[in-house]
């Protein structure tokens, strides 16, 4: 924890947005007394809560005891046999709904494909079948790696089905990226494709896994799906294309009756060392965050047509694009490529094309569509929506005021909602018919989440006093542990404010309760809504060979919310010059993936450190941001390094 002391909130927004009379009329939830009401009645029994709540999935046998807690361990459900795959399919099929849209897809090429309930249970059943022919059992993990195709939700719920453990790894990731998962989670097998689309090239994906393989001493199998038709290496007796190994296998596979402990997936998300962690989620409590507030927060009706744009590589895609809307049998959109190609206006055609009622994003994307203009999003009729959220990182009230005029047309609520891969659904988010909304606050805990603004000995603050967001008690869909390293789990998320969990984010409550984030208060960056730690990024510059160290920061960007600064001292006699900074960003880009391109590399002769050693930062966020140094530097070992750092700027 770095801002331990100085945290303070600077953001003051005034405006109240509130929902429309018939908006709220529809709603789920239509007043805020009545989203009150709620929230504590769920406080004073929180497991009589959720137990109510998880009788809206199916089981194929009810649990025994709703919550074990044995801080900071959880088991919710337990005794219970439930599998996600049949709630977000067979179950909609038994209530007619075979012949429903669940995937609208949309390739970047322009290529559609539209899979109801019916086919898509047909697929994954056929796929499900498949791992089993290739001797995946129940708990093996696998690692999938694939564009935004239904072959990637096919996969997660054929694992799902036969209780599999996935581990998605975005598909702008590098190969050392996918070998370092596959290493940590003793993946099986890998699932990707030839390639995906993205604007307008397409991205080596089946090269990369071979490379990858190569340092994966437990992949047994590679399975590929031809999506871009390019040329690339089968290696045989380890890789099988996918179509062919789905031919004359059955389409009937039942689900296995999993237990709600059952691990559903592992998702690797940066951390503040440069090790990313492998969050660990469970099948029954998990599946019911996702489907609950899905249904809450969006206010999902029968006939609406979702889009939510994350990729499925990350945990908003895991939840908010497969999960939660396909439990509650949504009609999905899903789109591959890239949101300016051909041109900007691409989502603003699709959100018309399909008729999109409710429309899920991150404020890095719409601060790209407000750069682009209006003209874009104006050539096309966005009446069709009703909803709009928001994800990933602080929304600016600019860019709040932007999506609800322009995009919204300033009839739709916006939902801005908090939360983490490790909360694995949605805890802090107004519900849309009930909570008027203020620009850039995420406003109010859902009902069953107990969330607190605490100060560094546990205490609750005072309203406009920033302190640390904490989650005061269990929720079903949190995380259970991280893989193979229980005693980070402990020491990351349960040590520093003993008895609750631990966020890492800053926040302050307002006069009226309202819940504003102030952004991480580790080493964590946010870059265009993805998680990287700084760690991350410093011990891949320490591989290349001139590098002698490296410290990197976050410093503002107007588009991306966080860009990456590195400082960097050369080893002696390498001439640090601008081909090598190139250089460097390239090196960087190679071994985490394009996400992690540094924005900008300085040169320095030393780094400044405390006297025991330890790199400030502060002092570097303050220099790449083009701060006036401020703050305390008595510790500050050498002087003279800092002041080379600032003249080197001037
Ligand atoms: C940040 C993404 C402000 C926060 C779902 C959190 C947000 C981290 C918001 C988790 C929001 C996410 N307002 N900040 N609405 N949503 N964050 O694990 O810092 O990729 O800790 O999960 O993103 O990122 P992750």
């Amino acid at each position: 924890m770095s801002n331990q002391n100085n945290i303070t909130s600077v953001l003051r927004e005034t405006r109240v947005f509130h929902p429309s009379a018939d908006f709220s009329h529809k709603a789920h939830v239509g007043s805020f007394a009545e989203y009150k009401r709620l929230w504590e009645s769920a406080r004073e029994d929180i497991e009589g809560f959720w137990a109510e709540q998880a009788k809206s999935l199916a089981w194929f046998k009810t649990w025994h005891t709703t919550l074990e807690w044995k801080a900071p361990h959880a088991k919710w459900f337990d005794g219970g046999l439930i599998n996600a795959s049949y709630n977000c399919l067979d179950r909609h099929l038994n209530n007619g709904l075979n012949n429903k849209a669940a995937l609208i897809w949309e390739g970047e090429p322009g290529d559609t494909r539209t899979l109801t309930y019916q086919m898509l249970h047909r697929e994954v059943c056929k796929f499900a079948n498949a791992l089993k022919l290739l001797g995946i059992n129940k708990g093996d993990r696998i690692t999938i790696y694939m564009p935004l195709v239904p072959e990637l939700v096919i996969a997660m719920l054929a694992c799902a089905r036969i209780g599999a453990v996935h581990s998605v790894v975005f598909g702008g990731f590098s190969a050392e990226a996918v070998a370092d998962r596959n290493n940590d989670a003793k993946s099986r097998l890998v699932i990707t494709a030839d390639g995906g689309w993205r604007r307008g090239k397409t991205v080596p994906l089946k090269a990369n896994v071979d490379q990858a393989v190569e340092k994966s001493p437990t992949i047994e199998k590679v399975v590929v799906l031809k999506r871009t038709g390019q040329a690339i290496d089968m290696h045989p007796g380890r890789d099988l294309w996918w179509h062919e190994l789905i031919s004359g296998v059955g389409s009937e596979c039942p689900a296995e009756a999993l237990d709600s402990e059952h691990p559903l997936f592992i998702l690797y998300t940066s951390g503040s060392t440069g090790k990313p962690k492998g969050i660990y989620h469970t099948t029954g409590g998990y599946l019911l965050g996702a489907a609950y507030t899905h249904k809450l927060v969006f206010d999902i009706r029968p006939d609406d047509v979702y889009w939510c744009t994350a990729d499925a590589g990350w945990i908003t895609g895991h939840t908010y694009l497969v999960y939660g809307p396909l439990a509650n049998a949504t009609t999905i959109v899903m789109y591959e490529g890239a949101p300016n190609h051909p041109a900007e206006d691409r989502f603003w055609e699709i959100i018309a094309k399909y008729g999109v009622t409710v429309f899920y994003t991150a404020p890095t994307a719409i601060r790209a569509f407000m750069k682009w203009g209006d003209q874009f999003p104006k050539r096309h009729d966005l009446t069709s929506l009703r909803l709009l959220g928001s994800v990933g990182e602080p929304i600016n009230p600019e860019a709040w005021m932007w999506y609800q005029e322009v995009i919204g047309g300033g009839r739709c609520p916006i939902v801005d909602t908090w939360w983490q891969t490790e909360t694995g659904s949605i805890m802090i988010a107004p519900l849309p018919g009930a909570v008027p909304t203020k620009p850039g606050s995420a406003t109010f805990p859902l009902p069953g989440i107990v969330a607190e603004i605490v100060d560094k000995e546990g205490k609750e603050v005072g309203a406009n006093e920033g302190g640390f967001l904490v989650i005061k008690k269990p929720w079903p869909s949190m995380l259970r542990t991280l893989y193979g390293d229980d005693e980070r789990y402990q020491k990351t998320y349960w040590e520093n404010t003993p008895g609750s969990y631990f966020t890492a984010d800053g926040a302050r409550r307002d006069e009226e309760g309202y819940i504003w984030i102030m952004g991480r208060v580790d080493d964590v960056l946010n870059v265009s809504g993805h998680r990287l730690s700084t760690m991350e990024v410093e011990s891949a510059l320490a591989q290349h060979h001139y590098v002698a160290e490296a410290a990197v920061v976050g410093k503002p960007d107007e588009i991306k919310g966080e860009g990456i600064a590195c400082f960097v001292t050369l080893k002696s006699g390498i001439a640090a010059t601008d081909s090598l900074k190139a250089e460097l960003r390239d090196f960087v880009s190679k071994s985490i993936g394009a996400l992690a391109r540094p924005d900008e590399i300085r040169f320095t002769e030393g780094l400044p450190k405390t006297r025991s050693g330890k790199i400030m930062r502060r002092l570097l966020r303050d220099i790449a941001s083009g701060r006036q140094t401020s703050g305390d530097t008595t510790t500050l070992e050498d002087y003279s390094v800092l002041a080379n750092l600032r003249s080197d700027e001037e």
